[in-house]
């Protein structure tokens, strides 16, 4: 995996850095989908919806929506930039791949996936870079696959504490009708917005024609 010198890869090593060094401390919080309730419909909706293939969760995290998917009978590869997060997720539920990436920079060939579920990763890049993993999000994915996006509601974009860690992140907040936009302008034939589970976050999907 390379990171770029430049202000988005400082950033990016710096949220590899602080997600391995407090993966476990993420993981009382985030590992069961009770704590986030709703969160299962949010799956179920997304899951229902493809066609068949292989589903990456891009930014997966300690694994809990790859195990959940997986529990579905979706064949699952995660991937995320912390190698601490993509131990934990391969020790829950022995994913079919476990894979170190960049979400700027998918290590994958064209048309391979089904669907993209990529759960509040996304805003851990500049705002100015979303339209680069929207892209490959689209390249990576089958014809008539889905790219679901889950985003945080708002015109914040900076370093700030979380609810869930002791440690300032970066977050780039979005106006969802933005985010639709530049998924229809990376070639998405379609798009939809509706608000998640989560109280001020809404999930944009992308459908590849
Ligand atoms: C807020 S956590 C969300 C994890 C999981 N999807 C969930 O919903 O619980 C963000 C995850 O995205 C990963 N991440 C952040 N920037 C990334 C990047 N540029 N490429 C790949 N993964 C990234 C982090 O390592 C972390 O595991």
């Amino acid at each position: 995996m390379h990171l770029n010198e430049d202000t988005t890869g400082r950033i990016t090593r710096a949220t590899r850095k602080l997600y391995n060094e407090h993966a476990d401390e993420y993981a009382v919080t985030t590992a069961t989908l009770d704590q986030f309730p709703g969160l299962d419909r949010d799956l179920d909706r997304f899951a229902v919806a493809l066609p068949a293939g292989p589903v990456l969760d891009l930014g997966c995290g300690v694994g809990r929506d790859t195990e959940y998917l997986g529990c579905r009978g979706l064949v699952v590869v995660a991937g995320d930039v912390s190698e601490r997060m993509l131990e934990l997720t391969r020790s829950r539920c022995a994913p079919a791949g476990v894979v170190q990436l960049d979400l700027l920079d998918l290590p994958f060939p064209g048309a391979v996936f089904a669907g993209v579920w990529a759960c509040a990763s996304v805003l851990h890049v500049p705002r100015g870079d979303h339209r680069r993993s929207f892209t490959e999000m689209h390249r990576v994915l089958r014809p008539g696959g889905r790219a679901a996006i889950s985003l945080q509601a708002g015109k914040f974009e900076g370093w700030k504490d979380g609810k869930r860690l002791a440690c300032a992140r970066w977050f780039s907040q979005r106006v969802p009708e933005s985010v639709e936009a530049e998924l229809r302008s990376v070639g998405f034939a379609s798009t939809t917005v509706h608000r998640s589970s989560r109280d001020t976050w809404f999930i944009a999907t992308g459908h590849k024609g």
